[in-house]
């Protein structure tokens, strides 16, 4: 089971080292049934690094380069990431792809350049409102893993999140039958691709603690990716101790 937290574009580094301290201290003794993961601003990942070293909570950024190295002014590659400590990366964010402009056939490089350096890659998929009232919302959640993830894949370098886009930001979850639905397709797409039935699937969209129980009524949902709530340490806090 993993809980991320995706604080976006969040945080400065006074508020980062607050609330990676204040998230650090809620954990202090406590036993732990799932793995933490944080994702600061690129600016803030350096500090929270030193923070959390030796802590349970592993940090991650919101995103990489396509390119390795070189001329691409304002980029962040995969192995500087890896150099600051991180252990994922999230790729392929509905806001990636939808304000930024971001294909399937993008998030896939990244996927493999995250990959090459020992970076787990977070990939997300969702279908919007649209695709959904108008029926498709399935052909486009499969055809963005078919597009975004590599040829081969294992359950120990790489991650899923199933994150439909109008439930993010929003306060709406989707219903328990649907998540159920949704998530049934993403594993059979990954059995039937990789011949592995452990990739973990992470569900995202309008978490928060009064929702968790019923999300994790599915029992193939491998954890959470939470935006809104993960910047509320208290709140955050709770769902972690609680499952
Ligand atoms: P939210 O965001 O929890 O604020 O809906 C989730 C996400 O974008 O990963």
């Amino acid at each position: 089971m993993l809980i991320a937290g995706n604080w976006k574009l969040n945080c400065n580094i006074a508020e980062a080292n607050n609330l990676t301290n204040n998230l650090l201290s809620n954990f202090d003794g406590k036993n732990l049934n799932c793995d933490i993961a944080i994702f600061p601003p690129y600016t803030a990942l350096s500090e929270v690094s030193k923070l959390v070293k030796s802590s349970t909570i592993n940090i991650g950024a919101q995103d990489c380069s396509l390119e390795l190295k070189g001329a691409y002014t304002g980029d962040v590659s995969a192995e500087m990431l890896i150099d600051l400590g991180c252990k994922y990366v999230i790729l392929g964010h509905s806001e990636r792809r939808m304000l930024r402009n971001e294909t399937s056939e993008n998030v896939l490089q990244k996927v493999k350049n995250a990959q090459n350096v020992g970076l787990i890659p977070i990939v997300c998929v969702g279908e919007s409102e649209r695709d959904r009232v108008e029926g498709r919302a399935i052909d486009v959640i499969v055809n963005q893993l078919e597009k975004s993830l590599p040829s081969e894949n294992n359950n120990s370098n790489s991650i899923i999140a199933y994150e439909p886009v109008w439930a993010i930001g929003t306060g709406k979850i989707p219903t328990i039958d649907t998540i159920k639905e949704m998530f049934s397709v993403i594993k059979g797409w990954l059995l039937n691709k990789y011949k592995v039935n452990n990739i973990k699937i992470l569900y995202g969209g309008s978490v928060n603690k009064g929702n968790v129980t019923e999300i994790f009524s599915c029992k193939d949902v491998g954890g959470l990716l939470i935006g809104g709530v993960s910047l509320k340490a208290k709140e955050f806090s709770e769902i972690c101790l609680n499952i």
